[in-house]
């Protein structure tokens, strides 16, 4: 048995021309996003976002500042973004330097326009069940399942990693879909014990080939959102030879990547819908 291969590429595609048409229908969309410092991968995300964005005709804005920039600065910017009339969205790209506090950053982005839903009231409501903005990766994993067929609903779901911009919000994501939800991380004592019961497996530690062919139920759905850069190539956290035992497989690259960014896409035409008052922002 040789895995179906789950194109986020093909999928992100989809919902990049969707979004085109209706940010051609709202008129003007505005994207802001704002890169601290010099870390090489976040350049390569953000020139990615930025392409897509442009693409789908928003009006993206690159603000980058040099590594020493003060907090301060940082969250005056913000300030401006979260005040400006063409921003719809704003995106701070991660890891921030050292020297400020991402809490603080994440706090001051305004929650309507926090595209990311990394705010703690985007973050709160998707823990109740009444998501506003959803973290672009695990809605992207979440959108792949649909695409294929597979409903999580009474289904064991395995989830790997425990981090705030996937792991978390992923367990939410599928609870709220019904599956009954495993959380495994680096003390997890056995992981394969977790893994061997999963229906789903969403893999997101950056640890290369953590989760092998003999871990995985026959026909189970496994996401790869684990991205490792090595002297061979990127890896991802679920090893090749998965595919001779699942049903579905997102392959690396091509899978998971491309849906990040065609959520965040979809997120930033919601916040131009919320700005519009064309959606009630609940709460408000
Ligand atoms: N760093 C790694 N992933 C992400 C993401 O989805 N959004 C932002 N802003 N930073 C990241």
């Amino acid at each position: 048995m040789t895995a179906v291969k789950m194109d986020g590429k093909e999928l992100a595609a989809k919902v990049r021309e969707g979004v085109a048409r209706e940010v051609a229908e709202l008129g003007h969309v505005g994207l802001a996003t704002v890169l601290v410092g010099d870390d090489e991968a976040s350049h390569v995300y953000i020139a990615a976002k930025h392409k897509a964005a442009t693409e789908a005709g928003i009006d993206a804005r690159d603000v980058r500042l040099p590594a020493d920039t003060s907090e301060g600065d940082v969250l005056a910017l913000i300030d401006r973004l979260n005040n400006d009339s063409e921003v719809d969205g704003i995106l701070v790209q991660l890891p921030l330097p050292s020297h400020m506090s991402e809490t603080k950053v994440t706090y001051a982005v305004s929650p309507a326009k926090d595209v990311d839903g990394f705010h703690p009231l985007n973050a709160g409501n998707l823990y109740l069940g009444t998501p506003i903005h959803v973290p672009a990766t695990p809605s992207g994993c979440m959108e792949l399942l649909h695409a294929y067929g597979i409903d999580p609903s009474g289904k064991e779901a395995v989830v790997i990693g425990r981090s705030e911009i996937v792991g978390r919000p992923m367990a939410m994501l599928l609870m709220h879909a019904n599956a009954t939800v495993t959380v495994c991380h680096s003390r997890t004592a056995d992981l394969a014990v977790h893994v061997r019961r999963a229906d789903i497996v969403v893999a997101a530690v950056g640890r290369p080939g953590i989760v092998t062919a003999d871990m995985i139920k026959p026909g189970a759905a496994c996401l790869d959102v684990g991205l490792t850069r090595t002297e061979e190539g990127i890896r991802g956290d679920i090893d090749a030879s998965v595919e001779r035992v699942a049903g579905f497989l997102t392959p690396m690259p091509g899978g998971t990547g491309p849906m990040t960014i065609a959520m965040l896409l979809q997120s930033t035409l919601k916040a131009a819908r919320y700005r519009r008052s064309l959606l009630a922002f609940p709460g408000s």
